[in-house]
């Protein structure tokens, strides 16, 4: 009889699973890539590690300082098959550069790629797993990023997609310190690709703390995209692990991938809708007011990180909300594609998907100038109209019970 159940447990599927305790509510900080691109060195990065916490931005909850691809060198150590850090550009190696960061009370991320070249052509982790997660977990490394480039059998191949990122979580899991793990299926994908599947069974939170569900946003539209995928993938996201549409886009003059001032508040304002991974892609030490203002939003912030975990999505056309723990909800208007002004209504449909009921007497906040909405009370199913200068303006109000 014994000898019949280990048979039957031995024949069921194991499935195996993240196990970190990390990412209970989504990630916070700052990310190379659309800020310095391959172009990193250690002087320039302890300067950005300066400036999240002279710029307030640390102390906000942005402690995550994550190094994107181009850090490594082009080869492995030959002996170990270790990886280690461009000397040119890290003379000090990258130990040093994680105890600098740790010094700051910040957390150090690195980047990987599950094939056998990162999107950079730098050594991929195909092969090397094990090796990598231990360096990464013995030179202090509280977060890993892993990219879908240059797979075998391309990125799209779930099977060995599954496989390959498996053996990066087991690794990791296997080092006994909690490492983020954030999967990238953008990869090689092309701006149109779906890959929303990264969200679902036996990927999402099986796999990772989160997942990139849409490939780069490098400007409006692929950002406008990117919002567009995230919706009906909501009930994967949640405490431990979340949908992700890809980092924030400063709209400072001098950083190297941007949107307008309107555009990059609008993303933000969207992204905490959707309890989105915070990630600044931006030069720091040089943000503009602006972008300091949309980043310190501690309002918004608390939209984000929102105790009751819920994905918002898609009400009506260019209105967008969530429920939150205290009984309101969040509401951003967006014109997400009208090249001139346009108004956008929250109606009778668009209320019926919110948890108020008709009658319901609610006070309205607006959340970027910090006081009572224009119009600051509205009785369920009243129309609320927005009106929005050109694509990428945008209005986030609270709804509360008064
Ligand atoms: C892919 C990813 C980006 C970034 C680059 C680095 O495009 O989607 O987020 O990591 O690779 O090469």
């Amino acid at each position: 009889m014994m000898t019949l159940i280990l048979l039957a447990m031995s024949t069921l599927p194991f499935v195996r699973s993240l196990d970190n305790g990390l990412g209970l509510t989504p990630a916070m900080g700052y990310n190379t890539w659309n800020d310095l691109g391959k172009k990193l060195n250690e002087q320039t990065l302890r300067t950005r590690a300066d400036a999240m916490v002279d710029s307030g931005l640390r102390d906000a909850g942005y402690i995550y300082f994550n190094l994107d691809d181009g850090w490594q060198s082009s080869e492995r150590n030959a002996t170990t098959q270790r990886l280690h850090a461009n000397p040119e550009l890290f003379p000090s190696g990258m130990p040093a550069l994680v105890s600098y960061v740790h010094s700051k009370g910040l957390l150090f991320g690195i980047y990987t790629d599950r094939g056998s070249l990162t999107c950079a052509k730098k050594p991929g982790s195909l092969g090397f797993e094990k090796i990598d997660a231990q360096t990464y977990a013995e030179w202090g490394v509280d977060y890993v990023k892993e990219d879908n480039c240059n797979a075998p059998n391309g990125p799209n191949d779930r099977d060995t997609a599954l496989a390959e990122f498996g053996l990066f979580r087991d690794a990791l899991n296997a080092t006994g310190r909690a490492i983020y793990f954030s999967v990238c299926g953008g990869g090689d994908e092309l701006p149109w690709s779906n890959i929303t599947w990264f969200a679902k069974p036996p990927f999402g939170k099986n796999l990772a703390n989160s997942w990139r569900i849409a490939p780069d946003c490098v400007e409006w539209l692929t950002t406008v995209r990117a919002l567009s995928m995230v919706q009906g993938l909501e009930r994967y996201s949640g405490p431990g692990g979340w949908n992700d549409p890809d980092m924030l886009l400063v709209s400072t003059t001098t950083a190297t991938r941007k949107l307008s001032e309107a555009q990059s508040r609008a993303q933000f304002s969207l992204w905490s809708i959707l309890s989105a991974p915070l990630l600044i892609g931006g030069p720091i030490a040089s943000l503009s007011a602006w972008d300091l203002e949309t980043y310190l939003n501690k309002e918004v912030i608390a939209i984000d990180q929102d105790p009751l975990a819920e994905q918002g999505a898609l009400l009506v056309d260019g209105v967008y909300g969530r429920r939150l723990y205290d009984g309101s909800i969040a509401v951003v208007f967006v014109n997400e594609n009208h090249p001139l002004s346009t108004t956008l209504t929250c109606g009778a449909d668009c209320w019926s998907k919110t948890p108020f009921s008709p009658s319901t007497v609610l006070s309205v906040y607006d959340l970027w100038t910090h006081g009572p909405a224009n119009v600051s009370t509205i009785t369920v199913p009243e129309p609320y109209s927005v009106s929005l200068p050109a694509r990428g303006h945008s209005a986030m109000f609270k709804f509360s019970i008064q």
